[in-house]
């Protein structure tokens, strides 16, 4: 059996949308349940459901063998995975994003609200800029609308929860997209398996933007 993390969600169903093309379904993942596992032993794969910030930690300790996980949460944590394909789905960006009109006073500390430490404090580093973390689990658009910090450091898909709080982009720090990402030992052990479906499902990733 090859275990498959999928992140809990939209995103989820359409990976999973992926996966069934490529040759390996499991339709009852889709039913309305709160089951978590599903298997279908003829193919050999078992998937599970589980929230999308952790699928890299089931992956790099081995509960399961392969996952999808975002580009964001990679670059967060560095997971110690192999990094397989890029799903080209679920696209957005890391970004560092303002009030409208804020002008930057290099001379004081920044500070910034995100739920990406590890990426903000990276890239703060990189243009040497003075910077205060402040973690935020969520809704980190209210933390400058109320003073709380300067900046933002956020996913921005769409931009519509931005301009709603009338914030903008001020710079991209990172493009991001879904990844297919494997467990080392489990790669080493289940290659030719792992190999067959990530051909699979990357062929009709193709397919698809045709
Ligand atoms: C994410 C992100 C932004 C929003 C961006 O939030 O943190 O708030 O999506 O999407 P948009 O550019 O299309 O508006 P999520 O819905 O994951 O909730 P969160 O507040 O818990 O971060």
């Amino acid at each position: 059996m090859l275990n498959i993390a999928l992140p809990k969600g939209r995103l989820g169903e359409k990976v999973y949308g992926m996966f069934e093309k490529a040759g390996y379904p499991c339709p009852e993942i889709l039913a309305d349940t709160r089951k978590l596992i599903f298997e279908n032993p003829e193919k050999g794969v078992r998937y599970f459901w589980v929230k999308p910030s952790d699928v890299s930690i089931y992956v790099e300790r081995g509960a399961a063998d392969i996952g999808v996980a975002g580009k964001d949460i990679i670059l967060e944590y560095s997971p110690d995975v192999y990094e397989l394909a890029d799903l080209n789905t679920g696209k957005c960006r890391m970004a560092v994003a303002a009030p409208v009109g804020f002008k930057d006073d290099e001379t004081t500390t920044l500070r910034v609200a995100t739920k990406f430490a590890n990426i903000t404090r990276r890239y703060y580093a990189s243009i040497g800029r003075d910077i205060d973390i402040i973690h935020l689990n969520g809704s980190i658009e209210i933390a400058p609308i109320l003073g709380l910090t300067d900046v933002i450091v956020d996913i921005v898909e769409t931009g519509t929860t931005l301009r709603e709080n009338h914030l903008e982009v001020i710079s991209t720090i990172a493009q991001l997209s879904a990844r297919l990402i494997a467990n080392k030992a489990a790669y080493k052990f289940k290659q030719k398996f792992i190999d067959e479906m990530t051909y699979g499902i990357l062929s009709v990733r193709k397919e698809e933007s045709k």
